[in-house]
C-alpha cells in the first residue's frame, strides 16, 4: 500500500516535473548525464537502495526458472541502455528482474558521427542511430569481472554481443571470428548468465549480414563449436517478410540456441503512423510504441511454431503491465524494455511487476509461467 503510493508519487514527479525538463534537452546529452549521475548514485549505499521504496522485485507469483536460471521477475532491461555495463547495481535496484548489457563488440568503436538519438514524444518512440559504439570486449569484460558474482545470483546478466562495426568485419569469416571471440570472452565470466547474439543491429558496415539463413547457419555452426556454457539468445530483426523470419527460426532451432529476443528496432518508418514529424534528415530506427504490435505478433507466431523449443523474450513498446501481459499471453516467457522506462520513469518497473501480478491473480494464474502463450 505504502509502496504503491510511493510509486504513484514518483511516477507523477517524473512525468509531470522531471521529464518536461529533461525532454527540453538533446536526448544524447540527457542519456550521458543520466548515466554519469547513476554511476555516482550507485556508489552510495543509502542512495542506491532508495528505489527499493517503490520496486516490486520479489514476488513468488512472478519468479520462474528459465534455461537453468532463476528470474525473480520477468521484466528485464533490453540491450542498448547500459552498453558499457556500468549501471547494473542501479538497474537491479529499480526493480528489473534481469538485464541485457551491451551490445558489446570485440573491437572498440566510437559509434556513428552525429546525433545517436531523436525523440518522438507524441509517438512514444526514440529514433536510434548509435551504430554499435563499444569500448571493446576486453574493457567491458574486465569491468564485469570486477563485480561481485553474488550481485547477479538473483539478477541474471545477459550480455549482448554484436559484430565490430568496422570495414574489417565486412568479410563473413572475419565477422564470425569477431562474434566468436566476444562470446568466448563473456562466456568465461561467472557473473554472466546468458549471451545474446545481436544479428539485427540495423546501421552497421556491410548491413545486417547474418539475417539471411545461409549466413546465419555459418555463424551458428561456428558458435556451436565454441561449446558455450551459458544459454544463447538471438536478437531477431522485426521487419523481414514472415517467410524470411521463419527461415531464420528454422536455422536457429538446429543449433545450440535456447531463446530468441523479438525483437530489435523497427526499421520501416513508412509502415507506422507517427504522431510527430520525423524529418528525413534524422537517421535511425524506431523503438517504443511503433514496435509494439509487430513484436507481439511475431512473438505469437514464433510461439505457435516453436513454443516448445524456444524461449521467447518479448521486447518492443512495453510501457505498462497490460502490455507486458499481452506479450506473455502471446508467448513470451520474459519481457524486455527500454523506451517505456525513459517515457514513464524508473518507478514504472515496480508498477509493471506489481500490476502484472494483479492481472495474473485476476485471471486465476498462480505463477506467470502459466500465462505464457495462452492467447496463441
Ligand atoms: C537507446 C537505445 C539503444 C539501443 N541499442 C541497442 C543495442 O546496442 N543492441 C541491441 O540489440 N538493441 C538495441 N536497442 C534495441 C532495444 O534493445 C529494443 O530491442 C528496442 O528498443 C525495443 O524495445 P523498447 O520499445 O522497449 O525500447 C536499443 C534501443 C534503444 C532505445
Amino acid at each position: 500500500m505504502i509502496k504503491q503510493a510511493v510509486r504513484m508519487l514518483t511516477h507523477a514527479i517524473y512525468t509531470k516535473a522531471l521529464k518536461p525538463i529533461l525532454f527540453r534537452f538533446h536526448p544524447d546529452a540527457v542519456h550521458n548525464d543520466l548515466v554519469a549521475l547513476t554511476c555516482w548514485v550507485q556508489r552510495i549505499p543509502g542512495l542506491r537502495e532508495l528505489p527499493r521504496l517503490w520496486s516490486h522485485y520479489d514476488d513468488a507469483m512472478l519468479a520462474q526458472d528459465v534455461a537453468g536460471i532463476t528470474f525473480r521477475n520477468p521484466v528485464g532491461l533490453s540491450a542498448g541502455f547500459d552498453k558499457k555495463l556500468v549501471m547494473p547495481r542501479m538497474i537491479r535496484a529499480v526493480g528489473f528482474g534481469w538485464m541485457t548489457g551491451g551490445s558489446v563488440t570485440w573491437g572498440e568503436y566510437k559509434g556513428n558521427d552525429g546525433a545517436w538519438y531523436y525523440r518522438l514524444p507524441k509517438s512514444k518512440s526514440l529514433v536510434v542511430h548509435a551504430g554499435l559504439p563499444s569500448e571493446g570486449a576486453h574493457v567491458v569484460s574486465s569491468r564485469v569481472a570486477e563485480y561481485p558474482v553474488a550481485m547477479f545470483e538473483e539478477f541474471p546478466l545477459v550480455v549482448s554481443v554484436a559484430k565490430t562495426n568496422t570495414k574489417g568485419t565486412v568479410d563473413e569469416a572475419d565477422a564470425i571470428k569477431d562474434y566468436c571471440a566476444s562470446l568466448a570472452r563473456f562466456d568465461s565470466l561467472e557473473q554472466v548468465k546468458g549471451l545474446e547474439i545481436n544479428i539485427s543491429c540495423p546501421n552497421t558496415f556491410g548491413g545486417e549480414p547474418f539475417t539471411t539463413p545461409k549466413r546465419l547457419e555459418k555463424l551458428l555452426k561456428a558458435v556451436d563449436t565454441l561449446k558455450l556454457s551459458k544459454p544463447v539468445f538471438i536478437k531477431m530483426p522485426i521487419n523481414l517478410p514472415l517467410r524470411d523470419f521463419d527461415n531464420l527460426l528454422d536455422v536457429i532451432v538446429k543449433h545450440a540456441v535456447v531463446a530468441v529476443t523479438i525483437g530489435n528496432l523497427h526499421k520501416d518508418r513508412k509502415a507506422v503512423e507517427l504522431k510527430d514529424v520525423l524529418p528525413d534528415t534524422v537517421k535511425g530506427n524506431l523503438s517504443g510504441a511503433p514496435a509494439r504490435a509487430v513484436t507481439t505478433e511475431l512473438v505469437r507466431h514464433t510461439y505457435q511454431r516453436y513454443g516448445t523449443r524456444l524461449i521467447i523474450v518479448g521486447t518492443g513498446g512495453v510501457f505498462s503491465a497490460e502490455e507486458a501481459y499481452e506479450k506473455i499471453r502471446a508467448g513470451a516467457t520474459l519481457v524486455g524494455m527500454i523506451t517505456g522506462m525513459i517515457f514513464e520513469g524508473p518507478s514504472q518497473i515496480g508498477a509493471i511487476n506489481h500490476d502484472l501480478a494483479k492481472l495474473l491473480r485476476r485471471d486465476g494464474f498462480h505463477n506467470v509461467s502459466e500465462a505464457i502463450g495462452v492467447d496463441s
